[in-house]
């Protein structure tokens, strides 16, 4: 069994958690749009990253929806006292499995209750405001009226801290006169650094960073430069892109992804995994080269 500990802990809010962690959204079915294949082998990922130590579990009630949560719920409540999970909210999905906006009081109060429900909580560690001015990337729009929803849900109990996602560095400074951010979570990879200064800024203040699609996402990172550099390290190249990650920053939490628990050991591992001087040099050529 790996020590993920090794690879450290960071602060989300007044919470420290493992560099380590889990995200759900690969439990849902195909394209995150109802059940999964397999909901025993969902269970059993979400039971043995635990058991491997996993504190940080990242999910939202929009992947199913409501699906990745309740098998959450069947999995693993009731909850350990030092595991955090972090949803997310500001979408909703159509009956064709699009995506859309949700941003109205109404819309975002009935997805924290959803979350509540479907998690089976009194309230939720961590919720991010996910925007969605561009569904694919971070994009200027007013953020004032949505995160002020949720700061007063936070006043009245039913969310302890709260973060943003899909956001660019202005949105971040705006939503910081509103509320504390304790995590912004974006696009961010190997191969998709677009966040490289927001990323050392927030490392600054002390907050968390947490990249979706650490490995691809649903197009897994493919380089031939990775692959030398996992075969000379006798590691996988998922494994190295999760080094290289944790090496980045101090404030990168990890949160990939996998209904398997094949690679769910694989990527735990990463955690004791060194890079390195001339691995990460050559590692820091892939995105120059994209
Ligand atoms: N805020 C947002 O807008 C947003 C957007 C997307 C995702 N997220 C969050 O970020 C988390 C991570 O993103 P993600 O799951 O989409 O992408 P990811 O972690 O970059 O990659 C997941 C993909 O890689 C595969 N994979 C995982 N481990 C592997 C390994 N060791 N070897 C080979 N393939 C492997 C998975 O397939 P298998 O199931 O076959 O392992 C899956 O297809 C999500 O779970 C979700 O919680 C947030």
């Amino acid at each position: 069994m790996t020590d993920i500990a090794q690879a450290g802990t960071f602060q989300l809010g007044d919470r420290t958690v493992k560099r380590l962690g889990y995200g759900a959204m690969q439990l849902a079915g195909p394209g995150v749009f109802g059940p999964p294949r397999d909901r025993t082998a969902a269970v059993a990922v979400l039971r043995e990253a635990v058991a491997q130590g996993v504190d940080h579990i990242d999910t939202s009630d929009f992947y199913g929806p409501h699906v990745t949560n309740r098998i959450i719920r069947e999995a693993l409540h009731p909850y350990a006292d030092e595991l955090v999970i972090v949803t997310k909210v500001g979408a909703r999905r159509g009956a064709d499995a699009s995506w859309n906006p949700a941003f109205s009081a109404a819309e975002l109060t009935q997805a924290v209750h959803d979350n509540l429900r479907n998690l089976g909580v009194d309230a939720l560690d961590v919720v991010n405001l996910r925007l969605m001015f561009d569904v694919h990337g971070p994009a200027e729009g007013p953020i004032e009226a949505p995160l002020t929803v949720l700061a007063d849900l936070q006043r009245q109990g039913l969310i302890r801290r709260i973060g943003l996602s899909n956001a660019t560095p202005r949105q971040v400074a705006e939503g910081r006169r509103i509320a504390e951010i304790v995590c912004v979570q974006n696009q961010y990879n190997l191969a998709h650094r677009g966040d490289d200064a927001l990323i050392d800024d927030l490392a600054a203040s002390g907050t968390a960073y947490v990249p979706f699609f650490p490995l691809g996402g649903f197009s897994p990172l493919q380089s031939d430069t990775l692959s030398a550099v996992a075969s000379r390290l006798g590691a996988t190249p998922m494994q190295v892109a999760l080094a290289w990650l944790l090496r980045r920053s101090p404030n990168i939490l990890l949160i990939p992804g996998t209904s398997s628990l094949g690679h769910l050991r694989e990527n735990l591992a990463a955690a004791e995994l060194r890079l390195p001087e001339e691995a990460l040099a050559a590692l820091d050529r892939i995105a120059g080269a994209q």
